[in-house]
């Protein structure tokens, strides 16, 4: 290839014979540089495309979600030390992760939101008892990600694989049935928050409307089909005024764009228990707090802005109302998840097709015993040994509901769900991780992982 060389016109008019060689070797060098630079382009190129393209991005990840750039997603994905999907190696931790321990009666499970607070409890305790599990999480920046990560590298410890991926991508989701004929799938993955609905109304309909047809479609073809057990909301609820909440009650009058989508998903879930026979349990969890929990909800940021010296807003109804929760200990809510995927009966659809009629439920999984936010902050006042600075705000319309009360006679009958631990008891738990989990003594494993604090959506 001939190149051009830079230069003013004219002056290797006046070049000499004996700079013939100079010249010729400056051609060379610049023809060289040329190409070098020419391969090198191109080379960045395919790799970029092929970075583009390669399944852990090709899903929709965090960064479709909420925008982040190009660079936070390589950060995510370098953070992780996982094989990328489809390599032998990812696919032997995928298999070793299913591997059942408890025999005759044990059981495979894909779990989705399993880095999140309540997949990261659920993963744990299946794995502990000796079922084959497998974590699905995307690490999403709804809040703080190093939390999600600290509970990945928990879940690892155990013998967990948590797989970096989105539920809306169909060819992992195949590739991951392909490999385990998972006996069930506990679907929590979901955009969660009822006040984040305002600022990012998309995302719920990704990953809770999107994302639930994408893992039910998964599920309807795989052979054998799972039995699904999935995370609804005690917000379907939404403006009902009969208390307690019982399954019985009209649920279409929802407050929010989280519980408008958490009521559909019972709708699909319906239509796939129709069409396909597939197995469906949906559960409405009632306020779910503990370890390790989500700093988008009320025990964990009045906790951080307690011990900040923050003035905490404390949402109050119309003439002064009260705002009060069915606040669930997380061992409950454990509890009941396990024992769903226990009594889930088998789907009955073989081949994409409905052979026969299928088990589909509705569950309460709450306390049964409400308690107002006042005195929410009493008691993580006396576990912190701290005195709120409190300021009562009338609660703006934001989808928060006033009031929520489970009755839960139906999961004590079919499931033998006995929520046994009150709120006071609860957040003494929570308060002693809070604290070692934010503020560890010195050389503690969660030191170097688990400082920076959550984001809020209060
Ligand atoms: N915590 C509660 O009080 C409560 C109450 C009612 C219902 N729920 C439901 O329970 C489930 C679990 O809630 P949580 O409190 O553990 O929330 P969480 O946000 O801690 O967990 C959800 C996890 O799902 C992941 N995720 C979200 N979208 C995803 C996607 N498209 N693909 C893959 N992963 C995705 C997130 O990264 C997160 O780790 C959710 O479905 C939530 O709506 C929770």
């Amino acid at each position: 290839m001939d190149v051009d060389i830079p230069s003013s016109p004219g002056k290797f008019k006046s070049e000499k014979p004996h700079h013939h060689y100079l010249r010729l070797l400056l051609r060379w060098h610049y023809s060289s540089l040329h190409k070098f630079l020419c391969w090198t382009i191109v080379a960045a190129i395919v790799l970029f495309v092929l970075f583009l393209a390669s399944p852990n991005l090709s899903s929709s990840s965090p960064a479709s979600l909420h925008s982040s750039s190009i660079t936070e997603r390589r950060s995510l994905r370098t953070s992780s030390s996982s094989p990328a999907w489809g390599d032998p190696a990812w696919e032997k931790r995928v298999r070793d992760s299913a591997r059942i321990r408890r025999r005759p009666f044990g059981i495979s499970v894909l779990v989705t939101g399993a880095a999140g607070f309540i997949g990261s409890h659920a993963t744990n305790a299946l794995k502990r008892r000796g079922d084959g599990v497998v974590g699905l999480d995307n690490f999403n920046d709804y809040y703080d990600p190093s939390l999600k990560r600290a509970r990945q590298a928990l879940l690892s410890h155990s013998g967990v694989f948590v797989v970096e991926g989105d539920i809306n991508d169909g060819p992992l989701l195949r590739k991951l049935f392909d490999l385990v004929a998972f006996t069930h799938v506990l679907h929590l993955a979901a955009q969660a928050g009822v006040r984040y609905a305002m600022k990012n109304p998309g995302s719920y309909i990704h990953s809770n409307v999107a994302g639930l047809v994408s893992v039910l479609e998964a599920a309807r073809s795989a052979n054998p089909q799972p039995a699904i057990v999935w995370a609804s909301s005690s917000s379907v609820y939404g403006l009902n005024t009969e208390v307690p909440f019982s399954e019985s009650h009209r649920t279409d009058s929802p407050a929010s764009l989280y519980a408008a989508t958490k009521k559909a998903g019972e709708e699909i879930a319906h239509v796939y228990n129709h069409i396909y026979g597939l197995s469906i349990t949906s559960l409405r969890f009632f306020t779910v707090y503990g370890p390790w929990g989500r700093p988008d909800m009320a025990c964990f940021f009045f906790t951080r802005d307690i011990l900040a010296g923050k003035t905490i807003s404390i949402f109050q109804g119309p003439d002064d109302a009260t705002v009060a929760r069915d606040f669930t200990y997380i061992d409950d809510i454990v509890q009941g998840s396990l024992a769903s995927l226990d009594t889930a009966q088998k789907s009955t659809g073989s081949g994409g097709t409905k052979q026969g009629p299928a088990q589909l439920r509705v569950f309460n999984l709450g306390n049964t015993s409400p308690v107002s936010v006042v005195e929410l902050v009493s008691i993580l006042e006396r576990h912190l040994k701290v005195k709120a600075k409190r300021k009562f705000v009338k609660m703006p319309r934001n989808g928060d509901v006033l009031f929520t009360h489970a009755n839960v006679s139906l999961a004590k009958k079919e499931l033998g769900y006995h929520p046994n631990t009150n709120l006071q008891t609860g957040l003494k738990r929570f308060v002693k991780w809070y604290l070692e989990y934010y503020a560890p003594p010195s050389g503690s494993y969660l030191t170097k992982k688990g400082r920076g604090g959550g984001s809020s959506s209060s």
